[in-house]
C-alpha cells in the first residue's frame, strides 16, 4: 500500500511559523514521524510540499495508478481551490483531510473547506498529530475496503 502525504503552501516554515498555532515541529521533523509510523504498518510513504497550486494539482493527478491514497494539508487552499477538489474528483483516490490548527475555532474563512466533501473526512486541531491520525485511519479504513 502506497499513501501520497501533501502539504500546502507556508507548511515549509513550520517550526518558526505561528508556532502557538502550528507547533514547533518542523516539516521535516513530521514527515520523519510519517516515515517511522510507515515503517510500523508495513506500508510506504512520499510526502511533498508546494506553496503552488498547480504543482499540488499535477501530482494529485500523477497518484493514478501509483498510490491508493492521499493525506493531505491543503492549508490556505483549503479554502479557496476548486482546483484541488477537482483533482482529487479526477482521480477517485481515498483522501483524509488534515490540519494542524482547528480551523473551526479560527478566523470565519477559515471554517469553510472546499476541499472536505470530497473527502472520507477531516483531521484538525492536534498539531502533528492530526497527520498521524489521518495516516493511520487512512491506512485502516484501505484495508478493511480491500477486505471486502
Ligand atoms: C492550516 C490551516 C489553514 O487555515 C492555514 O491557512 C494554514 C495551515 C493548518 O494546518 O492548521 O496554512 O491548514
Amino acid at each position: 500500500m502506497k499513501i501520497l502525504v501533501l502539504h500546502g503552501p507556508n507548511l515549509n516554515m513550520l517550526g518558526a511559523r505561528e508556532v502557538d498555532k502550528y507547533g514547533t515541529m518542523t516539516l521535516d521533523d513530521i514527515n520523519k514521524k510519517l516515515r517511522s509510523i510507515a515503517t510500523e504498518l508495513k506500508i510506504e510513504i512520499e510526502t511533498y510540499q508546494s506553496n503552488n497550486e498547480s504543482e499540488l494539482v499535477d501530482k494529485i493527478q500523477a497518484t493514478i495508478g501509483n498510490f491508493d491514497g492521499i493525506v493531505i494539508n491543503p492549508a490556505a487552499f483549503t479554502h479557496t481551490s476548486i482546483a484541488i477538489r477537482d483533482a482529487i474528483l479526477a482521480v477517485n483516490m481515498p483522501t483524509v483531510e488534515v490540519h494542524l490548527s482547528n480551523i473551526y475555532s479560527r478566523e470565519e474563512f477559515r471554517h469553510h473547506s472546499y476541499i472536505a466533501p470530497v473527502c472520507i473526512g477531516q483531521i484538525c486541531g492536534f498539531k502533528e498529530g492530526s497527520y498521524i491520525a489521518g495516516l493511520k485511519t487512512l491506512v485502516s479504513y484501505l484495508q478493511r475496503a480491500n477486505k471486502n
